[in-house]
């Protein structure tokens, strides 16, 4: 077999920054207010005098005048660590770590042993995937994620994506970039190769237990499974069995195969959980001229897709799929419509291992970053958030139609509903605008048919009602006592012109902005915002006033999870394109920092190793274990360097012969909750 560089056009999501899809002109703030607004004059002016009061009127009043009061029991009790760029894992005194499941390890099945160079496509099925991202841990009584077990749970993971030069022994000492993939001399791709790939993505679920020694370990059970890109899945809400999902696989339009680039999670009040698909569109080619629901959002036109799957050398149905330029004389003679299947949010029971997974298309098709609920409440509806990573996209939120009944609730709160996008107004208020068929401007006049036309072309509905632009929604999270919601928006280094929740141009550092719903109200359709932080470095960053400091500057926040004491903790990923140089040097590897929004206190908890990000975070109901995935290590390693066998990290420091994604088990030298 021959190696070649990757065929021309094949693309990565991840090299710097995703993918730039919205070339809507639906105006900026800017435009709507048709003001200038600098960085200080929107935090010390109107928007945080308008959030102060809000938040001193607020009935969460004990939250209320940011930066003027303070709790009485401080909810951070550890040193805040000094940055760092070594190839291990930090953390403040008195914390200890255990590295477990690494990519590789067999979960399922004959449990094939983890060997990079001989193990099959069909030995990965049974092994976990790579790149871990989004994470819980489910008691194994399966009731309550704040009172189960804390010694022994199903940990449920995503794995976004893979690194093909890592996995197969034909990439052996060529000059491949992370993304990069093994080609034939032909053009083809071998399809076993193509096979471990697309079992590398995916979610695993693993039963994990607290052996006596303190160390936990993998439990064999009839649970642990994978779920990956090949999984038949099925299709729920409005857009199962329209024309838009009919493939030559399902001619019927209700199932479809597989998950990709399942980054965040979320977990529903019936205890089952969701893998978002982030930036599934790379994955997919159509050489033809591209309808909405693709060029919207980014399927690639020359070349080939990220991995090149549609050029596997057996061209068998489940390959050839990603190439969805049109063959046949009708839909379900070809797979035009394959990519139609992705870009939804997919409910996964992992309590019952015969359970398919399903994709809700009421939660609308986008770049789904992850889904975060507010907590359920009997008689009422279930409301959750959803941002879509790319830069210049939104933040949406679904209200149920049916209300929350503990003893019937299940995934069908998911398919009927209402999806809204979001408009963050310059004057602190924001709107709910609904992406409803037939309501305002999402009409035949305006090219919509069905609210499966609005689900399918989620963003092309909400560029048409104005909603407004961000920069790069990644992780929300709920404060369960208080009702507020934070999201992370990581950076956006191609904003030109600002407004009032985006508010610097050529945005490297990121920011966090929270809202909390009208009147408490979780379905109102009005919201009020501020932003809690904006990341930087001490010359460009400010939390209640202050610029950051060194023992908690950041940037490029991404994953966000608030534990049961309402500690936030803030992951960054400064992509592998930038991190430990220029201007990022300062802040070392990726990290993990805690937050106590209430005194505006953030202290940085955790640096990993070299080249990776840190994404993922959740412990047990009693917070004295916690779970935090450390994705991509030596992802920096240049294609020379690669070639030579000379990789900038080797961590877990397993004796593997490259250094791969796994989760860490952290825990306290005194038995104490994590981050008091
Ligand atoms: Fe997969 Fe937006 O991070
Ligand atoms: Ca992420
Ligand atoms: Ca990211």
């Amino acid at each position: 077999m021959t190696i070649q560089q990757p065929p021309q056009g094949m693309i990565d999501n991840h090299e710097g920054d995703e993918p730039l899809s919205n070339h809507s002109d639906n105006p900026s703030f800017q435009q709507i207010f048709e003001k200038r607004l600098s960085r200080r004059s929107m935090m010390k002016g109107s928007i945080g005098t308008a959030m102060m009061g809000f938040f001193a009127t607020s009935s969460y009043s004990a939250l209320a005048s940011a930066g003027t009061s303070s709790r009485h029991t401080p909810l951070i009790g550890f040193e805040a660590i000094s940055v760092a760029a070594t190839d291990g894992v930090s953390l403040p005194k008195g914390y200890k770590h255990q590295v477990i499941l690494p990519w590789g390890q067999p979960i399922s099945g004959n449990l094939p042993a983890f060997d990079p160079m001989t193990n099959s496509g069909l030995d990965q099925a049974h092994q976990m995937g790579s790149h871990h991202d989004g994470m819980h841990f489910f008691p194994i009584e399966g009731q309550d994620p704040y009172q189960g077990s804390s010694e022994d749970g199903l940990l449920v993971m995503n794995h976004e994506y893979v690194e093909p030069r890592f996995m197969h022994a034909s990439a052996k000492g060529q000059a491949l970039s992370r993304s990069a993939v093994p080609v034939k001399a032909d053009g083809q791709r071998d399809a076993d190769e193509v096979l471990k790939e697309i079992h590398g993505h995916g979610v695993s679920v693993v039963r994990m237990k607290k052996q006596a020694d303190g160390q936990w370990a993998m439990e064999a059970d009839v649970r642990n499974r994978r779920i990956h890109g090949l999984t038949e899945m099925e299709i729920s809400g409005p857009v199962r069995g329209t024309d838009f999902v009919k493939t030559r696989f399902s001619p019927e339009g209700t199932r479809t195969r597989g998950t990709l680039n399942n980054c965040a999670h979320g977990v529903t009040p019936w205890n089952t959980y969701l893998a978002a698909e982030e930036n599934w569109a790379g994955y997919f080619i159509n050489h033809a001229e591209q309808p909405r629901e693709q060029s919207r959002y980014g399927v690639a036109k020359e070349g080939s897709g990220r991995y090149g799957w549609e050029l596997a050398d057996t061209g068998a149905d489940e390959f050839i799929r990603y190439n969805v330029t049109p063959t046949g004389a009708s839909a379900t003679e070809d797979y035009r419509n394959e990519v139609n299947g992705f870009g939804w949010v997919v409910e996964i029971d992992p309590f019952n291992p015969e359970a398919t997974p399903v994709k809700r298309t009421q939660l609308g098709r986008f770049a789904h970053e992850g889904i975060v609920f507010q907590p359920a409440v009997e008689g009422q509806p279930i409301v959750c958030y959803s941002g879509d990573d790319a830069r210049f996209e939104y933040i949406y939120k679904y209200v149920s139609a049916q209300p929350y009944h503990k003893a019937t609730a299940g995934g069908h709160l998911l398919d009927n509903g209402t999806l809204y996008v979001a408009r963050f107004n310059e004057d602190g208020s924001g709107d709910w605008l609904p992406l409803v068929f037939g309501m305002g401007p999402l009409t035949p006049e305006n090219g919509f048919n069905s609210q499966a036309d609005v689900l399918v072309n989620t963003r092309f509905a909400a560029d048409t009602l104005g909603a407004t632009k961000m920069d790069r929604p990644e992780w929300g999270a709920v404060d369960r006592k208080t009702g507020e919601v934070y999201f992370t928006l990581t950076n956006n280094s191609r904003r030109t012109e600002t407004d009032a929740a985006n508010p610097r141009v050529e945005n490297n550092w990121g920011q966090i902005v929270r809202w909390r719903e009208q009147n408490d109200q979780v379905s109102a359709i009005q919201f009020e915002w501020n932003l809690f932080v904006l990341a930087g470095p001490e010359s460009d960053s400010e939390l209640a006033g202050q610029p950051l400091d060194g023992g908690s500057m950041f940037n490029s926040p991404d994953g966000l999870w608030f534990d049961a004491d309402s500690r936030l903790w803030i992951q960054t990923d400064m992509s592998e394109s930038i991190v430990n140089t220029g201007p990022w040097e300062q802040f070392g590897n990726n990290q993990m920092l805690a937050a106590d929004p209430e005194n505006n206190v953030i202290r940085r908890f955790l640096v990993g190793p070299i080249g990776q990000e840190i994404t993922g975070v959740v412990t047990t109901p009693d917070q004295k274990t916690m779970f935090v995935n450390v994705q991509h290590p030596g992802a920096t390693t240049s294609p020379e360097d690669f070639a030579a066998g000379q990789l900038v990290s080797h961590w877990p420091h397993d004796g593997a012969a490259y250094p791969r994604s796994a989760t860490i088990v952290i825990s306290r030298e005194d038995g104490g909750v994590i981050g008091a």
